[in-house]
């Protein structure tokens, strides 16, 4: 399907249907209905910022399509939480997930164990001279069940092959009936490593983020082992973030220069803040958003300028115009890390356009963690390597960066260097 997309140009002619839609419409949110339903599509950066600054008093996450979805894994998972359960579960995951803070307080054994995961992958890398989507991919579901459920979670390819097929009964929401026995053998497995980390005389800290879930005090029906589901799908899109900033490093010398700086600047294996390379992650989130569509319901009646909108809407925010059409700026179809690095970090984030993480409080939580995974990931594929892309011609440094870029057929070759 992503090779097909890539292939048609879908992605760059939606933006272009976006634009033409705007110009032709004006700016408010524009009505449009499927099957029944109201939908409202948001192409103006400060109705953007409306709509997620007013939730979830105005604007549930809660919408029909991600319940049908979601509830397929993670039947108690926050996004998909009611008014009455979401606060206590959002404190949980801001509590566990550290959300507030670039350096995580577990980021010590978390930072050791993706650079653990990084070099063994980078060995096999050595002998073979590659490095393809498959290859990475495998140690990076290594590298995320060790951080969210503890070592002993290493080698449980069972656990994210049960995730995926429940997964894609999920995206087949509408006509696939709940896989209930999957459910509940996924999610038996999950707790069981909360119940592992929680026994004395466990691992403690390499228990990762189970250890914490274990210890944390939470109220009646938060269910906080409930909440791991969604962190491990979360996951699955900073792999495709790491490697497409790894492909956009690749094929961008001057901005690989910096990156490279940036990761050969030390030889102590402590944790780091690399803004640049936390750069690149975001960059490559901006340029192809992993939630292309941020989704709404209103609960009640809302105004716009040019009118009002009917209770019980769904107001789609379609980021991938937002990120790269007239809303964000000059950058559009460039890739400039420095737009997040420390001196136009304020603009980049005072423009409500660019949502690579959403905003609001129902924001990511988990963006400060994910960003301290993908940027140590990143710091140890360049420290001592340089890779070239061997698939993706289109991605040069003279040519916009392409709207689509299918993840599963990068493929590098990768020489030691330094
Ligand atoms: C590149 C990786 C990621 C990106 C781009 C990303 C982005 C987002 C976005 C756009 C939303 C809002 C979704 C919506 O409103 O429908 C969201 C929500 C959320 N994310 Fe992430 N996320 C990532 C990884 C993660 C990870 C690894 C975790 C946990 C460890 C996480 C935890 C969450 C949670 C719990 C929510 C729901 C928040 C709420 O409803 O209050 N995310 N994320």
């Amino acid at each position: 399907m992503m090779s097909l997309v890539e292939r048609t140009g879908w992605d760059r002619r939606g933006i272009e249907k976006a634009r033409a839609l705007r110009n032709r419409y004006g700016p408010d949110p524009l009505p449009f209905s499927v099957r029944g339903h109201r939908y409202a599509l948001v192409l103006e950066p400060e109705d953007a910022h409306r709509v997620l600054s007013e939730t979830p008093e105005t604007f549930t996450p809660a919408t029909p399509e991600k319940r049908g979805a979601l509830a397929q894994f993670q039947p108690h998972g926050l996004l998909i939480s009611d008014s009455g359960e979401r606060a206590a579960r959002r404190s949980l995951a801001e509590d566990v997930l550290d959300t507030p803070q670039p350096l995580h307080r577990m980021a010590e054994p978390l930072t050791a164990t993706v650079r653990e995961e990084a070099r063994r992958l980078l060995a096999g890398s050595e002998r073979t001279g590659r490095l393809t989507w498959d290859d990475f991919n495998a140690a990076w579901w290594r590298t995320v069940r060790r951080i969210v459920l503890g070592d002993a979670a290493r080698d449980d390819e069972t656990l994210t092959a049960q995730l995926q097929r429940l997964r894609a009964a999920a995206n087949w929401s509408v006509l696939s009936p709940r896989r209930k026995e999957l459910r509940t053998a996924f999610l038996r497995r999950v707790r069981s490593y909360v119940e592992t980390a929680a026994a004395p005389g466990s691992q403690g800290e390499t228990g990762g983020l189970a250890s914490l879930v274990a210890r944390t005090p939470a109220a009646e029906g938060v269910d906080p082992a409930g909440q791991i589901p969604h962190w491990l799908f979360a996951y699955d899109a900073a792999g495709m973030a790491t490697m497409r900033a790894l492909a956009l490093l690749a094929t961008h010398p001057e901005q690989a220069t910096a990156a490279r700086e940036e990761a050969r600047a030390h030889d102590l294996a402590g944790p780091r803040e690399l803004p640049y390379l936390r750069g690149c992650a975001l960059e490559s989130v901006r340029l192809w958003p992993t939630t292309p569509l941020i989704l709404r319901e209103s609960n009640q009646e809302t105004t716009w300028r040019g009118g009002t909108v009917p209770a019980h809407t769904t107001f789609a925010l379609y980021t991938p115009y937002l990120h790269r059409g007239e809303p964000a700026k000059s950058y559009g179809d460039s890739f400039a890390p420095h737009l997040w690095t420390e001196e136009t970090a304020h603009e980049a984030r005072a423009n409500p356009a660019l949502l690579p993480f959403s905003s609001g409080a129902a924001g990511c939580p988990g963006e400060n963690l994910v960003l301290l995974t993908t940027s140590t990931f990143l710091e140890e594929l360049l420290s001592h390597h340089a890779y070239t892309l061997a698939s993706h011609p289109e991605l040069r440094p003279t040519a916009p960066v392409p709207a689509t870029l299918d993840h599963f057929a990068l493929r590098f070759r990768v020489h030691r260097d330094g």
